[in-house]
C-alpha cells in the first residue's frame, strides 16, 4: 500500500524528505509516478488535476498540502466518500499575522511612500495614521483569522471581526452572519479578508462591499484572489473610496505580466506568500493521519466538504 503527493506544479523533494524521515516504512511515490493505482491509499495534494482521484479505489484520505481546501472541493470528481483533511499548524498562523499586521503598520506608517521618498532623496516627514482611528475588520475568524486579530488587538488596534458563525475573542468584536455584514464593513477603515473560499464567499470584495466601508478604507486581501473583484478594486482605488490594497493572492497565479496591479502605486502585490506550508513543520501531523488512517482512528482537521472548508 503507497501514500501518494500529487503536486503538478510544486517542488516536491523536501516533502519527500521529510515524511519519509518520520517514518522510512511508508512507500511514498511522487505523482505522475504512481505504479499500481489500487495501492495507492492516501493522498497528499495541492491543485491536482480534477478527476485524478477517482482512479484511485483504495483511497481512504485526500489531505491538503495547505490550510486552504478550494483546490480539492472544486473537483467535480472528488470521490463523495473519500475523507479531506487540512493543515492546521501555529506556524501558519504565524506567518499570516505577520503578513497581515505588517501590510497593516506599512499602510498607517505610510512606508511605501518613504521608499518613494528615499529614491528621490526626499526628506518629507508624514503625520503617521493612529492605531486608534484605524478600526480593523477582520473577515473570517478561523485559526488564522483569530491569531491576527489577537495580535492586531495586542497592538492597540480596534478589531472586529466578521464570520458565518458567532465567535467570542477576547477584546474583539465579533459579528456574525449575513445580517450582521453591513454594519461590520462601516466600521473597517482596514478590512483584512482572511475567509475560506466557498460559493458563499466567492467575489465578496466587490463594489457594493467597498462603498459600506468608509471613504479612503485600505484592503488586505490574503485569502484567495476569487474573493476579490479585481476591476472593483481598480475602480474603487481609482476613485480614491479605497486608498489602497495590499494583495497576495489574484484570480490568476503567477500575476500576468500585463495585470495593471503591477504599476498601480496604491496597491502592493506579493507573490502568495502571505503563509506557506513548512514541509517540516506540517509533515507529523500528516504522517499522524497517515498511521490513523491505517489504524481506522477519527482523522485529525477534517473538512466539511458541504461546508467547504
Ligand atoms: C495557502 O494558500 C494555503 O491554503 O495553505
Amino acid at each position: 500500500m503507497a501514500f501518494l503527493i500529487v503536486a503538478p506544479d510544486m517542488k516536491t523533494a523536501s516533502w519527500v524528505k521529510h515524511l519519509s524521515a518520520l517514518d522510512s516504512a511508508i512507500d511514498i511515490r511522487v505523482w505522475p509516478q504512481v505504479g499500481n493505482a489500487d495501492d495507492i491509499e492516501f493522498a497528499l495534494c495541492w491543485n491536482h488535476p480534477p478527476g485524478e482521484f477517482k482512479k484511485y479505489k483504495n483511497l481512504k484520505c485526500i489531505a491538503s498540502l495547505g490550510a486552504g481546501v478550494d483546490h480539492i472541493v472544486r473537483d467535480p470528481d472528488l470521490p463523495a466518500a473519500v475523507p479531506v483533511t487540512r493543515v492546521v499548524e501555529p506556524s501558519m498562523a504565524q506567518s499570516m499575522s505577520e503578513y497581515a499586521v505588517l501590510g497593516v503598520l506599512n499602510y498607517c506608517r505610510q512606508f511605501d511612500l518613504y521608499r518613494s521618498d528615499q529614491s528621490q532623496k526626499k526628506w518629507q516627514p508624514r503625520i503617521p495614521l493612529l492605531a486608534a482611528d484605524m478600526r480593523i475588520g477582520i473577515m473570517g475568524l478561523g485559526q488564522l483569522g483569530k491569531d491576527t486579530a489577537k495580535k492586531l488587538s495586542n497592538l492597540d488596534f480596534p478589531v472586529t471581526g466578521w464570520s458565518q458563525t458567532p465567535k467570542d475573542i477576547d477584546g474583539v468584536k465579533c459579528f456574525a452572519g449575513e445580517d450582521a455584514l453591513d454594519v461590520f464593513l462601516s466600521r473597517s477603515r482596514i478590512l483584512i479578508c482572511m475567509l475560506p473560499l466557498t460559493p458563499k464567499t466567492r467575489g465578496i470584495l466587490n463594489h457594493e462591499t467597498f462603498h459600506k466601508l468608509p471613504a479612503g478604507a485600505y484592503v488586505i486581501n490574503v485569502a484567495r484572489g476569487q474573493h476579490l473583484v479585481e476591476k472593483d478594486l481598480l475602480a474603487a482605488v481609482d476613485s480614491g473610496q479605497l486608498d489602497g490594497a495590499c494583495l497576495d493572492v489574484f484570480e490568476v497565479e503567477p500575476l500576468p505580466e500585463n495585470h495593471p496591479f503591477w504599476s498601480n502605486p496604491k496597491i502592493i502585490v506579493t507573490p502568495h506568500i502571505s503563509s506557506l506550508t513548512y514541509p517540516k513543520a506540517v509533515a507529523p501531523q500528516i504522517i499522524d493521519n497517515y498511521h490513523r488512517m491505517k489504524s481506522g482512528k477519527a482523522l485529525l482537521h477534517r473538512v466539511d466538504i458541504k461546508r467547504g472548508y
